[in-house]
């Protein structure tokens, strides 16, 4: 056989053992756990591009709020207990920070856009800040954004019904002015906690 007969049989059997376990890899749904572990010891970047929409309808990008820090938080309208108390937390933190929390926006992405539609969020959002921004998407756009920042979501159903549930982290994230990975929050922080971290970001103008 000539060489490049045997290079190209050896490069399809490369190409034909690998292939189907890197698409497999990239479908597979990262666990809670694996999650966790690249946000807690900083292993993997945190944020990036997202394409949304808010509560009021209009499409939204990460750019939007590009001269803002970012208090960003995973959740979703049905949650009982966990989101609705970090979102009031996170209120609460926005009014302590007084006139310098001005720029800082919070966001609530939700991880359940087939139920948190824009009039959903408009319904919720006002409970917790007159400046949260809720945003939502297609499944595809909030896995993107969801992917991004290593936040862990997955519907669990619950037994007996149509009803369901979604698993998620709720690390509440901080960004820079420049859109870049500052930190996060742990559920359960503060209202005061959480000001005092993020009050000297705000004065001070951000290295980018
Ligand atoms: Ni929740």
């Amino acid at each position: 056989m000539r060489p490049s007969l045997i290079l190209g049989i050896a490069l399809g059997v490369v190409l034909a053992t690998q292939a189907p376990s890197l698409l497999a890899q990239e479908a597979r749904e990262r666990t809670a756990g694996e999650l966790m572990d690249a946000v807690m010891w900083g292993k993997e970047p945190i944020g990036g591009p997202f394409e949304l929409i808010d509560h009021t309808g209009k499409p939204r990008t990460d750019a939007d709020f590009r001269d803002k820090l970012m208090l960003v938080y995973f959740g979703f309208t049905f949650c009982p207990d966990v989101c609705p108390t970090d979102l009031l937390a996170m209120g609460l933190a926005v009014d302590r920070l007084g006139p310098a929390g001005e720029a800082l926006q919070p966001l609530f992405i939700s991880v359940d856009p087939e139920r948190d539609t824009p009039d959903q969020l408009a319904k919720y959002v006002p409970f917790f800040h007159p400046r949260l921004i809720g945003l939502t998407g297609s499944a595809a756009q909030i896995r993107k954004a969801a992917s991004g920042y290593r936040a862990y979501f997955a519907k669990v159903a619950i037994s007996g019904g149509n009803e369901y549930t979604v698993d998620h982290s709720s690390f509440i994230y901080l960004m820079d002015r420049g859109g870049k990975y500052l930190g996060f929050f742990p559920p359960g922080t503060s209202a005061e906690q959480m000001a005092q971290v993020i009050r000297p970001h705000l004065s001070a103008p951000e290295r980018r």
